[in-house]
């Protein structure tokens, strides 16, 4: 195998009724620690960089690092993704490197700060959703905004996806994927206390996916912030302040419910800083950065393997044989942008 599209994982997870995780990597460790778990667990898995991770890697280490991935890890299916792409121009040099799925985030405009209108929305997920597909490259759009800031990117203003206007911007867009807006945010502070369905606005998730059956939805900012985690950070010299995240039974109702992609990327951190900085108090006349690297690594993994056994992915990643990009390129061609669903 491996790289397949986002759209045939996300298939395959609707057809088997389970979710899939997609993590954010910026480096050599997170690739390690989410491919050995996905290999330990036997999972499908999406992992997926940000513009940010782009430029903090540099594009061509990424991609070899994926590239890597494939060639230690060949029975896992691995859909490489373009988080929070702000506009066309970075969802193409994304395809052009080699990324199997891409987000066009028309909920900001370019600057990746400012709410967008809903007709600007839908002018540039269009617009990325005829390139991506004329390439087989799956695409994911994203109505309604997240609360929260990471790196420069978000408004830092929740706005709930409406369900109307998630039926129309499905129509108008052909997407594949459609994240929705449920009062998540990003980062670590996302709720002062433990959120209820109330709160987390499940029924909009419950009444967009009885309109969209056939639409995979996205929960991002779906980082639970395990106090066990915060706890670490903290003991050892952190400053982590309380918080709460998404309870990973919340996720697996909207996996009940037509969720099939899971943004998690702040467990991982939180994960690997508490690692680190254990490791640091422990041995503090050691300076081998695989003395601390390795514990995070270890963190890491233990994170997304309690991730994908919770979302139901693990099992499954023998399930199905890959469909090629170009294999792809042509069912758009012949079945429109929205594809029957297989
Ligand atoms: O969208 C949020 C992800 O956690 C990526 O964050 O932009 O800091 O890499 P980042
Ligand atoms: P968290 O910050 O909750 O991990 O969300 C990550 C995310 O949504 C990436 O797009
Ligand atoms: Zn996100």
């Amino acid at each position: 195998m491996a790289l397949v599209t986002m759209r045939q994982l996300l298939d395959e997870a609707a057809k088997g009724g389970y979710g899939v995780g997609a993590f954010n990597v910026n480096n050599l460790e997170q690739v390690q620690a989410i491919m050995e778990a996905a290999q330990e667990t036997n999972s499908p898995v999406i992992i997926q960089a940000s513009r940010g991770a782009r430029k903090y890697a540099n594009d061509r280490f990424l991609y070899h690092l994926m590239v890597a991935a494939e060639e230690v890890y060949p029975e896992i299916p691995v859909s490489l993704h373009q988080d929070h792409g702000n506009g066309p121009d970075t969802c193409r040099s994304a395809i052009e490197l080699g990324f199997t799925s891409v987000m066009m985030d028309g909920s900001l405009e370019e600057d990746g700060k400012t709410p967008s209108s809903f007709e600007y929305n839908v002018r540039v997920t269009r617009e990325v959703v005829e390139m991506a597909h004329e390439r087989g490259v799956t695409v994911e759009g994203e109505l309604g905004t997240l609360g929260g800031i990471e790196d420069g990117h978000g408004s830092g203003v929740v706005a709930l996806t409406d369900p109307d206007q998630a039926v129309e911007f499905v129509e108008q867009t052909g997407v594949d994927a459609l994240a929705v807006a449920i009062g998540t945010s990003h980062g670590a502070y996302k709720f002062t206390k433990e959120p209820d369905r109330e709160i987390l606005a499940m029924h909009i998730i419950e009444e967009i996916n009885e309109w969209l059956p056939t639409t995979h939805l996205v929960m991002h900012g779906s980082s639970s912030v395990p106090k066990e985690l915060v706890d670490i950070i903290n003991e050892y010299g952190g400053e982590i302040r309380p918080t709460w995240g998404v309870p990973v039974n919340e996720i697996q109702a909207g996996i009940e419910h037509g969720v099939r992609k899971v943004n998690v990327d702040t467990d991982l951190r939180l994960a690997a800083t508490g690692a680190i900085r254990k490791a640091f108090a422990e041995k503090p006349g050691e300076f081998d950065p695989r003395y601390y690297l390795k514990p995070a690594r270890e963190a890491m993994k233990a994170v997304v393997k309690a991730r994908m056994e919770a979302f139901g992915q693990a099992g499954h990643a023998g399930d199905y044989e890959p469909i090629s990009l170009g294999d792809m390129a042509v069912r758009y061609r012949e079945e429109g942008h929205k594809l029957t669903t297989a």
